[in-house]
């Protein structure tokens, strides 16, 4: 996979569009935002898509100025024509990366080919670690001190790729899902905007499927911390 982020560096103001992909609260979106609102940053949010048309980051969006659009999949027959739409939708707005931030869909090959080494996903585990759903319960019931939080370029096979960042998290014996959840989350707005800039300032390379960051593998691409 050739990552495709051009190095258009920070270089002249909100030189680097991007679009967003919710279906939920959006606060990795809001996390996004409030990074893109830094003037030092080079990041233009050009759109927010939901696939829900009840997502609160919707809400967010427009809040910010952003233009939001809703693709409810009950609007299409299936889900490549779903795809191709959003595609449509997605390169009007010329975005040099796509951002999964909480997009509850499973996208088609098509889709994840069309924006190969420009597509990234959040995953709320330490990757190859429980994909799919439920993963701070199964977390939980494996016992794990440790869990956290993933950034990945985006490959047809589920949450798979590879990892740009991850956050580490302790699991303390007495939490449950929601508060496993909450101590993940905080770490991911830390992690996902730092990802994309990552990604905007060119520092990001593929080599045999691991992300160098400044062409460097030494450099350890984790974040740890021992918050409650
Ligand atoms: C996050 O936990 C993210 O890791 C996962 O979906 C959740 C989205 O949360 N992919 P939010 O909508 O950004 O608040």
């Amino acid at each position: 996979m050739s990552v495709s982020s051009e190095s258009s560096a920070a270089t002249d103001d909100k030189s680097f569009p991007i679009v967003v992909l919710i279906s939920g609260s959006g606060s990795n979106l809001q996390a996004i935002i409030d990074s893109a609102s830094d003037p030092e940053s080079c990041i233009d949010i050009r759109a927010v898509i939901s696939s829900n048309p009840n997502a609160y980051g919707l809400k967010r969006a427009h809040r910010a100025g952003i233009s939001g659009k809703v693709f409810n999949y009950r609007d299409y027959p299936d889900r490549s024509s779903y795809d191709a739409a959003l595609i449509a939708e997605i390169d009007r707005h010329q975005p040099k990366l796509v951002v999964l931030a909480g997009f509850m869909r499973i996208l088609t090959t098509e889709f994840v080919s069309h924006y190969s080494g420009r597509l990234i996903n959040i995953h709320p585990s330490l990757l190859p670690l429980y994909p799919g759903l439920n993963t701070h319960q199964r977390a939980i019931e494996n016992g794990d001190t440790e869990a956290g939080a993933t950034v990945h370029f985006v490959t047809p096979e589920v949450d798979d790729g590879p990892v740009i960042i991850q956050a580490h998290v302790p699991v303390f014996e007495t939490d449950d899902s929601n508060e496993l959840a909450c101590r993940v989350l905080k770490q991911e707005h830390i992690i996902y905007p730092k990802a994309i800039r990552w990604f905007a300032e060119g520092r990001l390379t593929v080599q045999n499927g691991e992300v160098l960051l400044d062409g460097n593998k030494s450099l350890k691409q984790q974040v740890y911390s021992d918050e409650k």
